[in-house]
């Protein structure tokens, strides 16, 4: 028997026992306990985060911790794999170990993981992708995954583009164009990538003339913006494959005073996530567009992870809702950023 079934079977066993089916949710295993938030009547979940590189990265490890409290029925194990995929690999097999209930893993890159969830899978602990999806033809060693879909934010990013570009009058205008990715590797960084290659192939006149691996670190952002633009001197377009990045940039162009060409027309920068310092930058007007990454997956993590172990249907593949950023939007969400 799975564990998850055998878990879902000892709480209805648990609810007959207390005379009390019906009346409670499945996961108010304190209440059928007897109020004791004693570990062993928790549900028990193994999150691995992948590190924390971005403002981005803190505001969803919160939302993760502020969803699967004690007072919610869960006693969270957290580890931080610092960027390693190894580390990240070593964390779920110490989770396995620990016989956990289930397991929640940000991968920090898309290959690699077949081995690891395939013990989890042997196991009988399901595993739930957070924020980046991982590459595999086995669609079964993953319960479900749970984010962003990276692929329609590179998309809407280059929809945004081609539409500004044409307003301005400029679609057939050579647009050089500088690109700050994400790490190599991640879902995060291809999907991105992808998406707005799809935009630039049916644009001729747009020109990949620099593409950089950025880490999504301001200080690389920072350090191969400088780069850049010490090798050209004729750049439209950055786009910066997350705010982190974006704002290295920022701080890089201003230094250099390059904000505005010859002409005095804004070099156009892209950029994703949607934090808070960045939407500021979006209102001065120094970033132009801001493709939102939501990172707040706490509270529907917490239900999928419910319907799961409880054996309810649930969907596999679950993206967040997202929007987009401009200065005519900013201000609606400024105010209420919490991140
Ligand atoms: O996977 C989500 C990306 O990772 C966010 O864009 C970025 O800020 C984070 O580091």
């Amino acid at each position: 028997m799975k564990k998850q079934s055998k878990f879902a079977a000892l709480l209805v066993l648990l609810a007959l026992l207390s005379g009390s089916l019906g009346a409670c949710s499945p996961f108010d295993v304190g209440e059928l306990a007897g109020q004791e938030d004693t570990q062993q009547d928790l549900v028990t979940v193994g999150f691995s985060q992948l590190g924390s590189e971005s403002a981005w990265r803190t505001a969803n490890t919160k939302s993760v911790q502020d969803a699967l409290t004690t007072e919610n029925g869960f006693f969270l194990l957290y580890d931080n794999a610092r960027q390693l995929q190894d580390q990240q690999i070593k964390d779920l097999r110490s989770f396995i170990s620990q016989r956990v209930d289930a397991i929640v893993f940000c991968p920090v890159e898309e290959e690699g993981w077949e081995t690891v969830l395939g013990e989890a899978y042997e196991a009988g602990v399901p595993v739930i992708a957070l924020d980046r999806n991982i590459a595999t033809k086995n669609q079964s060693l993953l319960a479900a995954f749970l984010g962003e879909d990276m692929r329609t934010e590179g998309v809407n990013a280059g929809l945004w583009l081609e539409k500004t570009l044409q307003e301005e009058g400029r679609q057939d205008e050579d647009i050089r164009i500088a690109v700050l990715e994400g790490t190599e590797g991640s879902s995060a960084a291809e999907g991105r990538s992808e998406g707005f290659l799809a935009i630039a192939s049916r644009n001729q006149n747009w020109h990949f003339a620099a593409q950089a691996d950025a880490q999504f670190t301001r200080a690389k952002g920072r350090e191969v913006m400088k780069r850049f633009l010490s090798e050209f001197d004729d750049i439209d377009v950055v786009v910066a494959q997350n705010d982190e990045m974006a704002l290295g940039a920022l701080e890089a162009i201003e230094s250099a005073g390059r904000l505005y060409n010859e002409d005095g027309r804004k070099l156009i920068l892209i950029s994703f996530d949607g934090s808070r310092e960045a939407l500021e930058a979006v209102r001065d007007g120094e970033i132009d567009l801001d493709v939102e990454c939501n990172p707040l997956s706490g509270p529907a993590l917490r239900e999928l992870i419910e319907n799961i172990l409880s054996g309810k249907s649930y969907e596999k593949v679950n993206y967040l809702p997202e929007q987009v950023f401009t200065r005519e939007n900013v201000d609606e969400y400024l105010d209420s950023r919490a991140y």
